[in-house]
Protein backbone atom coordinates (compact mmCIF):
# COMPACT_ATOMS: atom_id res chain seq x y z
CA UNK A 1 0.00 0.00 0.00
CA UNK A 2 1.27 3.49 -0.56
CA UNK A 3 2.75 5.39 2.25
CA UNK A 4 1.93 8.96 3.52
CA UNK A 5 5.67 9.47 3.01
CA UNK A 6 5.28 9.08 -0.56
CA UNK A 7 2.46 11.43 -0.55
CA UNK A 8 4.26 14.27 0.87
CA UNK A 9 6.90 13.72 -1.11
CA UNK A 10 5.16 13.96 -4.47
CA UNK A 11 3.78 16.77 -3.23
CA UNK A 12 6.82 18.53 -3.03
CA UNK A 13 7.13 19.41 -6.53
CA UNK A 14 3.53 21.68 -5.92
CA UNK A 15 5.21 25.39 -4.77
CA UNK A 16 2.93 27.54 -3.29
CA UNK A 17 2.51 31.23 -5.54
CA UNK A 18 1.92 33.48 -2.72
CA UNK A 19 5.05 32.17 -0.36
CA UNK A 20 6.79 30.64 -3.43
CA UNK A 21 7.88 27.40 -1.36
CA UNK A 22 6.76 24.05 -1.35
CA UNK A 23 3.11 23.07 0.09
CA UNK A 24 5.08 20.53 2.01
CA UNK A 25 7.56 22.49 3.30
CA UNK A 26 5.41 24.76 4.23
CA UNK A 27 2.87 21.92 6.19
CA UNK A 28 0.37 23.20 3.94
CA UNK A 29 -0.79 19.57 3.70
CA UNK A 30 -2.85 17.93 6.54
CA UNK A 31 -4.76 14.93 7.45
CA UNK A 32 -3.38 12.58 4.83
CA UNK A 33 -5.77 9.61 4.68
CA UNK A 34 -4.77 6.43 3.03
CA UNK A 35 -7.71 3.95 2.03
CA UNK A 36 -7.05 0.98 -0.26
CA UNK A 37 -5.97 2.90 -3.46
CA UNK A 38 -7.94 6.38 -2.20
CA UNK A 39 -6.37 9.37 -0.51
CA UNK A 40 -7.65 12.20 0.86
CA UNK A 41 -6.24 15.38 2.07
CA UNK A 42 -6.59 18.93 3.34
CA UNK A 43 -4.85 21.56 1.61
CA UNK A 44 -4.44 25.02 3.67
CA UNK A 45 -4.95 27.86 1.33
CA UNK A 46 -4.53 31.92 1.91
CA UNK A 47 -7.90 32.35 -0.47
CA UNK A 48 -11.21 31.15 -1.29
CA UNK A 49 -10.70 31.93 -4.77
CA UNK A 50 -12.09 28.91 -6.66
CA UNK A 51 -10.25 29.07 -9.79
CA UNK A 52 -6.90 28.97 -7.41
CA UNK A 53 -8.39 26.13 -6.02
CA UNK A 54 -9.41 24.49 -8.80
CA UNK A 55 -5.70 24.41 -10.30
CA UNK A 56 -4.53 24.01 -6.93
CA UNK A 57 -6.79 20.23 -7.21
CA UNK A 58 -5.24 19.79 -10.45
CA UNK A 59 -1.97 20.02 -9.39
CA UNK A 60 -2.48 17.22 -6.80
CA UNK A 61 -4.54 15.12 -8.70
CA UNK A 62 -1.58 15.08 -11.31
CA UNK A 63 0.98 14.79 -9.05
CA UNK A 64 -0.05 12.24 -7.00
CA UNK A 65 -1.46 10.36 -10.00
CA UNK A 66 2.25 10.30 -11.16
CA UNK A 67 2.66 7.74 -8.33
CA UNK A 68 0.17 5.70 -9.35
CA UNK A 69 -2.93 7.26 -6.95
CA UNK A 70 -5.97 7.74 -9.71
CA UNK A 71 -8.59 8.71 -6.98
CA UNK A 72 -7.59 11.68 -4.02
CA UNK A 73 -10.49 13.53 -2.66
CA UNK A 74 -9.41 16.96 -1.67
CA UNK A 75 -10.31 19.20 1.60
CA UNK A 76 -9.20 23.14 1.54
CA UNK A 77 -9.10 25.19 4.39
CA UNK A 78 -8.35 28.80 5.03
CA UNK A 79 -5.30 29.37 6.57
CA UNK A 80 -6.04 31.43 9.99
CA UNK A 81 -4.60 34.75 10.37
CA UNK A 82 -2.53 33.55 13.06
CA UNK A 83 -1.42 30.80 10.84
CA UNK A 84 -0.50 32.93 8.13
CA UNK A 85 1.39 35.60 10.30
CA UNK A 86 3.29 32.45 11.40
CA UNK A 87 4.17 31.49 7.84
CA UNK A 88 5.40 34.97 6.65
CA UNK A 89 7.72 35.07 9.51
CA UNK A 90 11.19 33.37 8.56
CA UNK A 91 10.83 29.38 9.75
CA UNK A 92 13.66 27.39 10.89
CA UNK A 93 13.74 23.85 10.77
CA UNK A 94 11.61 23.13 7.73
CA UNK A 95 12.35 19.79 7.07
CA UNK A 96 11.89 18.63 10.32
CA UNK A 97 8.00 19.83 9.94
CA UNK A 98 7.78 18.59 6.84
CA UNK A 99 8.75 15.13 8.10
CA UNK A 100 6.28 15.34 11.03
CA UNK A 101 3.34 17.06 9.05
CA UNK A 102 1.85 18.38 11.90
CA UNK A 103 1.03 21.69 12.58
CA UNK A 104 4.08 23.92 13.93
CA UNK A 105 1.68 25.09 16.78
CA UNK A 106 -2.31 24.38 17.36
CA UNK A 107 -4.53 26.07 15.02
CA UNK A 108 -5.99 29.13 17.86
CA UNK A 109 -3.62 30.08 20.59
CA UNK A 110 -6.34 30.25 22.97
CA UNK A 111 -5.76 28.88 26.54
CA UNK A 112 -7.26 25.41 26.44
CA UNK A 113 -5.75 24.24 22.76
CA UNK A 114 -2.72 26.72 23.48
CA UNK A 115 0.86 24.71 23.99
CA UNK A 116 0.91 25.72 27.73
CA UNK A 117 -2.48 24.14 28.20
CA UNK A 118 -2.24 20.98 30.75
CA UNK A 119 -5.73 20.14 29.58
CA UNK A 120 -6.30 15.90 28.50
CA UNK A 121 -8.33 15.86 25.76
CA UNK A 122 -10.33 12.87 25.49
CA UNK A 123 -12.43 11.93 22.45
CA UNK A 124 -15.07 9.18 22.05
CA UNK A 125 -15.20 7.38 18.90
CA UNK A 126 -17.23 4.93 17.46
CA UNK A 127 -17.51 3.52 13.46
CA UNK A 128 -21.27 3.96 13.63
CA UNK A 129 -24.36 5.48 15.10
CA UNK A 130 -25.91 4.01 17.94
CA UNK A 131 -23.30 2.32 19.65
CA UNK A 132 -23.36 4.29 22.91
CA UNK A 133 -20.18 7.19 22.52
CA UNK A 134 -22.75 9.62 23.92
CA UNK A 135 -23.65 7.69 27.08
CA UNK A 136 -19.64 6.38 27.24
CA UNK A 137 -18.35 9.96 27.08
CA UNK A 138 -21.11 10.99 30.03
CA UNK A 139 -20.48 8.70 32.20
CA UNK A 140 -17.02 8.56 31.51
CA UNK A 141 -17.11 12.39 32.26
CA UNK A 142 -19.30 11.63 35.25
CA UNK A 143 -16.64 9.15 37.05
CA UNK A 144 -13.81 11.22 36.30
CA UNK A 145 -15.60 14.02 38.31
CA UNK A 146 -16.44 11.45 40.74
CA UNK A 147 -12.68 10.52 41.24
CA UNK A 148 -12.26 14.29 41.64
CA UNK A 149 -10.76 15.65 38.73
CA UNK A 150 -12.02 18.71 36.84
CA UNK A 151 -14.37 17.54 34.14
CA UNK A 152 -15.92 19.47 30.70
CA UNK A 153 -17.53 17.82 28.22
CA UNK A 154 -17.71 19.38 23.82
CA UNK A 155 -20.58 17.88 22.41
CA UNK A 156 -19.04 17.58 19.01
CA UNK A 157 -21.80 15.90 17.80
CA UNK A 158 -22.78 19.47 16.15
CA UNK A 159 -26.32 17.82 14.60
CA UNK A 160 -26.86 14.99 16.31
CA UNK A 161 -26.21 16.61 19.85
CA UNK A 162 -27.53 14.19 22.91
CA UNK A 163 -25.58 15.12 26.20
CA UNK A 164 -28.20 18.03 27.56
CA UNK A 165 -30.65 15.57 27.39
CA UNK A 166 -29.13 12.79 28.81
CA UNK A 167 -27.24 14.32 31.44
CA UNK A 168 -31.22 16.12 32.38
CA UNK A 169 -29.68 19.53 31.87
CA UNK A 170 -32.37 21.80 32.21
CA UNK A 171 -30.44 25.16 32.39
CA UNK A 172 -29.01 27.71 29.96
CA UNK A 173 -24.89 28.68 29.73
CA UNK A 174 -24.89 31.85 30.72
CA UNK A 175 -23.28 34.82 28.75
CA UNK A 176 -20.95 37.29 30.62
CA UNK A 177 -18.87 39.67 29.24
CA UNK A 178 -19.55 38.08 25.95
CA UNK A 179 -17.51 34.70 27.04
CA UNK A 180 -20.00 31.80 27.77
CA UNK A 181 -20.12 29.89 30.46
CA UNK A 182 -20.49 26.18 30.34
CA UNK A 183 -23.74 24.69 32.17
CA UNK A 184 -22.17 22.39 35.21
CA UNK A 185 -24.39 19.04 36.20
CA UNK A 186 -22.96 16.39 38.09
CA UNK A 187 -19.22 18.29 38.98
CA UNK A 188 -19.15 18.70 34.82
CA UNK A 189 -18.83 21.47 32.48
CA UNK A 190 -20.67 20.93 29.53
CA UNK A 191 -21.10 22.70 26.03
CA UNK A 192 -23.45 21.69 23.21
CA UNK A 193 -25.47 23.01 20.20
CA UNK A 194 -28.26 22.04 22.02
CA UNK A 195 -27.96 25.16 24.19
CA UNK A 196 -28.39 27.38 21.32
CA UNK A 197 -30.92 26.00 19.34
CA UNK A 198 -34.53 26.80 20.15
CA UNK A 199 -37.15 23.84 20.44
CA UNK A 200 -35.57 21.09 19.37
CA UNK A 201 -34.98 22.66 15.44
CA UNK A 202 -33.31 20.74 13.13
CA UNK A 203 -29.31 22.30 12.43
CA UNK A 204 -29.04 22.77 8.44
CA UNK A 205 -25.72 24.07 7.98
CA UNK A 206 -23.16 23.05 5.98
CA UNK A 207 -19.59 21.92 6.65
CA UNK A 208 -17.52 25.17 7.29
CA UNK A 209 -19.47 26.20 9.57
CA UNK A 210 -19.66 23.19 11.81
CA UNK A 211 -16.07 23.49 11.90
CA UNK A 212 -16.80 26.91 12.86
CA UNK A 213 -19.20 25.98 15.66
CA UNK A 214 -16.61 24.09 16.84
CA UNK A 215 -13.89 26.20 17.44
CA UNK A 216 -16.13 28.38 19.36
CA UNK A 217 -16.90 25.77 21.93
CA UNK A 218 -13.07 26.65 22.60
CA UNK A 219 -12.72 30.31 22.01
CA UNK A 220 -15.41 31.57 23.54
CA UNK A 221 -16.65 29.27 26.12
CA UNK A 222 -14.90 30.20 29.80
CA UNK A 223 -13.81 26.54 30.70
CA UNK A 224 -11.90 27.74 33.71
CA UNK A 225 -9.87 25.32 35.42
CA UNK A 226 -10.54 22.28 33.93
CA UNK A 227 -8.02 19.07 33.63
CA UNK A 228 -9.94 17.03 31.20
CA UNK A 229 -12.38 17.76 28.17
CA UNK A 230 -14.14 14.76 26.99
CA UNK A 231 -15.26 15.19 23.43
CA UNK A 232 -18.27 13.92 22.12
CA UNK A 233 -18.03 13.15 18.47
CA UNK A 234 -20.28 12.11 16.15
CA UNK A 235 -20.45 8.80 14.74
CA UNK A 236 -17.89 7.96 11.19
CA UNK A 237 -15.25 9.11 9.98
CA UNK A 238 -16.51 12.33 8.23
CA UNK A 239 -15.83 15.92 8.54
CA UNK A 240 -16.61 16.73 12.26
CA UNK A 241 -14.22 13.95 12.83
CA UNK A 242 -11.50 14.95 11.19
CA UNK A 243 -11.93 18.83 12.28
CA UNK A 244 -11.45 17.90 15.99
CA UNK A 245 -8.75 15.72 14.87
CA UNK A 246 -7.06 18.68 13.00
CA UNK A 247 -7.95 21.40 15.80
CA UNK A 248 -7.01 19.35 18.47
CA UNK A 249 -3.48 17.47 17.73
CA UNK A 250 -2.41 16.11 21.05
CA UNK A 251 -6.24 14.47 21.47
CA UNK A 252 -6.16 11.08 22.61
CA UNK A 253 -9.25 8.43 21.52
CA UNK A 254 -11.78 6.07 23.38
CA UNK A 255 -13.04 4.28 21.28
CA UNK A 256 -16.99 2.31 21.91
CA UNK A 257 -17.79 -0.82 20.17
CA UNK A 258 -20.78 -3.33 20.63
CA UNK A 259 -19.58 -7.10 21.17
CA UNK A 260 -20.83 -7.98 17.56
CA UNK A 261 -17.94 -9.00 15.44
CA UNK A 262 -19.40 -6.47 12.55
CA UNK A 263 -20.01 -3.56 14.78
CA UNK A 264 -16.50 -3.68 15.45
CA UNK A 265 -15.07 -4.18 12.25
CA UNK A 266 -16.57 -0.74 11.40
CA UNK A 267 -15.05 0.79 14.75
CA UNK A 268 -12.02 -0.18 13.50
CA UNK A 269 -12.07 2.41 10.86
CA UNK A 270 -12.59 4.89 13.64
CA UNK A 271 -9.04 3.43 14.95
CA UNK A 272 -7.39 3.55 11.75
CA UNK A 273 -8.60 7.44 11.02
CA UNK A 274 -6.76 7.73 14.70
CA UNK A 275 -3.48 6.05 13.82
CA UNK A 276 -3.53 7.66 10.61
CA UNK A 277 -4.00 11.33 11.93
CA UNK A 278 -1.08 9.77 15.14
CA UNK A 279 -3.83 10.38 17.96
CA UNK A 280 -3.04 7.89 20.72
CA UNK A 281 -6.07 5.49 21.47
CA UNK A 282 -6.52 5.26 25.17
CA UNK A 283 -8.64 2.47 24.52
CA UNK A 284 -11.73 0.51 23.62
CA UNK A 285 -15.20 0.35 25.70
CA UNK A 286 -17.45 -2.52 24.44
CA UNK A 287 -21.12 -1.76 25.57
CA UNK A 288 -24.26 -3.58 25.37
CA UNK A 289 -21.63 -6.26 25.85
CA UNK A 290 -24.04 -8.49 27.74
CA UNK A 291 -27.34 -9.02 29.89
CA UNK A 292 -26.95 -10.09 33.45
CA UNK A 293 -30.65 -11.45 34.52
CA UNK A 294 -31.81 -11.30 38.18
CA UNK A 295 -30.81 -14.91 38.55
CA UNK A 296 -27.30 -13.66 37.72
CA UNK A 297 -27.14 -15.31 34.43
CA UNK A 298 -25.18 -14.14 31.49
CA UNK A 299 -26.44 -13.95 28.11
CA UNK A 300 -25.07 -12.19 25.15
CA UNK A 301 -27.61 -11.02 23.12
CA UNK A 302 -25.35 -9.18 20.67
CA UNK A 303 -22.58 -11.43 20.66
CA UNK A 304 -19.23 -11.91 21.92
CA UNK A 305 -15.43 -11.02 21.44
CA UNK A 306 -16.13 -7.72 19.42
CA UNK A 307 -14.02 -5.04 21.68
CA UNK A 308 -11.27 -7.82 22.80
CA UNK A 309 -10.59 -7.89 18.73
CA UNK A 310 -10.57 -4.66 18.31
CA UNK A 311 -8.55 -4.07 21.38
CA UNK A 312 -5.78 -7.04 19.47
CA UNK A 313 -6.21 -5.26 16.01
CA UNK A 314 -5.61 -1.45 17.44
CA UNK A 315 -2.87 -2.83 19.47
CA UNK A 316 -4.83 -1.00 22.42
CA UNK A 317 -6.58 -2.33 25.47
CA UNK A 318 -9.99 -3.39 26.32
CA UNK A 319 -11.12 -1.08 29.14
CA UNK A 320 -14.48 -2.54 30.05
CA UNK A 321 -17.20 -4.05 29.14
CA UNK A 322 -20.55 -2.88 29.74
CA UNK A 323 -23.79 -4.65 30.38
CA UNK A 324 -27.34 -3.72 28.58
CA UNK A 325 -29.24 -1.62 30.95
CA UNK A 326 -31.01 1.60 31.61
CA UNK A 327 -29.47 3.72 34.78
CA UNK A 328 -32.22 2.83 37.52
CA UNK A 329 -32.83 6.75 37.68
CA UNK A 330 -36.44 8.32 38.55
CA UNK A 331 -37.43 12.34 36.83
CA UNK A 332 -38.68 12.45 40.60
CA UNK A 333 -35.02 12.40 42.05
CA UNK A 334 -33.27 15.86 42.79
CA UNK A 335 -30.98 15.19 40.42
CA UNK A 336 -32.34 13.14 37.38
CA UNK A 337 -30.55 12.30 34.45
CA UNK A 338 -31.73 9.41 31.58
CA UNK A 339 -28.07 8.38 31.14
CA UNK A 340 -26.01 8.73 33.74
CA UNK A 341 -25.41 6.10 36.13
CA UNK A 342 -25.34 5.90 40.12
CA UNK A 343 -21.98 5.64 41.34
CA UNK A 344 -22.89 2.30 43.08
CA UNK A 345 -24.60 0.83 40.35
CA UNK A 346 -22.81 -2.42 38.30
CA UNK A 347 -22.19 -0.01 35.35
CA UNK A 348 -21.43 2.86 37.65
CA UNK A 349 -18.76 1.15 39.13
CA UNK A 350 -17.61 -0.19 36.09
CA UNK A 351 -16.85 3.37 34.52
CA UNK A 352 -14.95 4.39 38.00
CA UNK A 353 -12.68 1.79 37.13
CA UNK A 354 -12.16 2.33 33.29
CA UNK A 355 -11.88 6.63 35.64
CA UNK A 356 -9.35 4.85 37.10
CA UNK A 357 -7.12 3.51 34.35
CA UNK A 358 -7.35 6.52 32.34
CA UNK A 359 -5.98 8.38 34.89
CA UNK A 360 -3.21 6.30 35.68
CA UNK A 361 -2.63 5.99 31.92
CA UNK A 362 -2.22 9.82 31.23
CA UNK A 363 -0.45 9.98 34.30
CA UNK A 364 2.77 7.93 32.73
N1 LIG B 1 -25.26 -0.25 28.09
C1 LIG B 1 -26.44 0.16 27.64
N2 LIG B 1 -27.56 -0.51 27.96
C2 LIG B 1 -28.77 -0.10 27.50
N3 LIG B 1 -28.96 0.93 26.70
C3 LIG B 1 -27.88 1.63 26.32
C4 LIG B 1 -26.56 1.29 26.77
N4 LIG B 1 -25.70 2.16 26.23
C5 LIG B 1 -26.43 3.01 25.49
N5 LIG B 1 -27.73 2.70 25.53
C6 LIG B 1 -28.84 3.35 24.84
O1 LIG B 1 -28.63 3.17 23.43
C7 LIG B 1 -29.00 4.33 22.71
C8 LIG B 1 -27.81 4.84 21.91
O2 LIG B 1 -26.81 5.29 22.82
P1 LIG B 1 -26.01 6.64 22.55
O3 LIG B 1 -26.92 7.73 22.19
O4 LIG B 1 -25.10 6.82 23.71
O5 LIG B 1 -25.18 6.15 21.27
P2 LIG B 1 -24.32 7.03 20.26
O6 LIG B 1 -23.27 6.11 19.75
O7 LIG B 1 -23.91 8.30 20.89
O8 LIG B 1 -25.38 7.32 19.15
P3 LIG B 1 -25.26 8.37 17.94
O9 LIG B 1 -24.36 7.71 16.97
O10 LIG B 1 -26.66 8.49 17.47
O11 LIG B 1 -24.69 9.63 18.51
C9 LIG B 1 -29.50 5.33 23.73
O12 LIG B 1 -30.89 5.24 23.79
C10 LIG B 1 -28.86 4.86 25.02
O13 LIG B 1 -29.63 5.20 26.16
MG1 LIG C 1 -24.23 10.28 20.30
Amino acid sequence: MIQKDQILEALQTLVEPHFNKNVVELNLIRDVMIKEDAVSLSLLVVTEDEGFKEQARASIQQALANIGIPQVHIRFRLLTEHERNRMEEPVQQHSEQANTSKPVQPPIQQPILGQSSTVEFIAVASGKGGVGKSTVTVNLAVALARKGKKVGIIDADIYGFSIPDMMGIEEQPQLVENVIIPVEKFGVKVISMGFFVQDNAPVVWRGPMLGKMLRNFFNEVNWGDVEYILLDLPPGTGDVALDVHQLIPQSKEVIVTTPHATAAFVAARAGAMAIQTDHEILGIVENMSYYESKDGSIDHIFGKGGGAKLAEDLHSELLAQIPLGAPDNHISEKDYSPSVYKADSKAGQIYLEVAERIIAKLQK
